[in-house]
């Protein structure tokens, strides 16, 4: 917006407040593309070595094959274990996740869950979370600490043994690792649906407003 808009009024104040700060925006990104290499790999790495009675197609993994997959998981770990440290830490220091994910109340989400599901959840201000939107997003940034944690612990199982015995011993991290894994892969499917149902909540997290 030019100077001259804002100067004739042109635009509503609202309009011009910023949603979310550059560094949201940023961080959200670099870990969308950080996750989406995680799960693609993750996903290739599992099928060498089945947990579960299936296997992922081949066309939705990434890495061609074992070796492959644990190359890209491994450096893309890096990506998402530093960015995710940035956003924890600008999270907290910045008073965000204070005024934007808490409280939840569970009164508070079942209504608006209720709210969502017949349609008439408001959308109108986008800078203030529904208890449902606390839920998930405080939700999600758990399960992306378990799942580091978790990789951290079947990565290195030898040197950081305390770590592994903690998630129950090195089978059972790999479980651990796995929901943690499908818990975001069920968020993501209701997060993408919720921005492409609010368009207007995309533009906000692309261009801040
Ligand atoms: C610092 C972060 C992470 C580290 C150090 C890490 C490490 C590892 C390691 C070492 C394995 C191989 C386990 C095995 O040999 O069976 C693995 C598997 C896997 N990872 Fe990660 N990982 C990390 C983050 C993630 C994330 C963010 C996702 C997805 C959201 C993910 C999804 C998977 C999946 C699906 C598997 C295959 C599960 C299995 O069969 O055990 N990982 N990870
Ligand atoms: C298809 C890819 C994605 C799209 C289109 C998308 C879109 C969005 C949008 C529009 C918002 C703003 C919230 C709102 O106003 O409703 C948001 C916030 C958020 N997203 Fe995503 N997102 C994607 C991937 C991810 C992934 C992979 C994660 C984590 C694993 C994630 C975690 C979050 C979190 C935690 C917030 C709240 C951030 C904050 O306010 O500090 N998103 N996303």
């Amino acid at each position: 917006m030019s100077i001259e808009a804002a100067h004739h009024g042109a635009i509503p104040a609202a309009a011009q407040e910023l949603i979310h700060p550059a560094w949201v925006r940023l961080t959200h990104w670099i870990n969308f593309i950080a996750v989406a290499v995680m799960i693609g790999s993750g996903w290739e790495i599992y099928n060498a070595s089945p947990l579960f009675p299936f296997v992922f197609p081949r066309a939705i993994t990434l890495g061609g094959w074992l070796a492959g997959a644990l190359l890209w998981h491994f450096a893309a770990m890096w990506v998402l274990a530093v960015n995710g440290m940035v956003y924890l830490m600008l999270g907290f220091a910045t008073g965000r996740f204070r005024k934007k994910l808490v409280p939840i109340r569970p009164r508070e989400v079942l209504a608006d869950l209720k709210a969502a599901l017949t349609g008439s959840l408001s959308h109108a201000d986008l800078s203030v979370y529904n208890a449902v939107q606390r839920l998930l997003y405080l939700g999600v940034i758990l399960a992306g600490i378990v799942v580091v944690l978790s990789g951290i612990a079947i990565w290195k199982p030898v040197q950081l043994q305390e770590l592994t015995a903690l998630l129950g011993g090195y089978d059972a991290a790999r479980y651990v690792h796995f929901l943690g894994m499908a818990t975001i892969v069920g968020f993501l499917a209701i997060h993408a649906i919720m921005a492409i149902l609010v368009p207007r909540s995309l533009r906000a997290m692309i261009v801040g407003r």
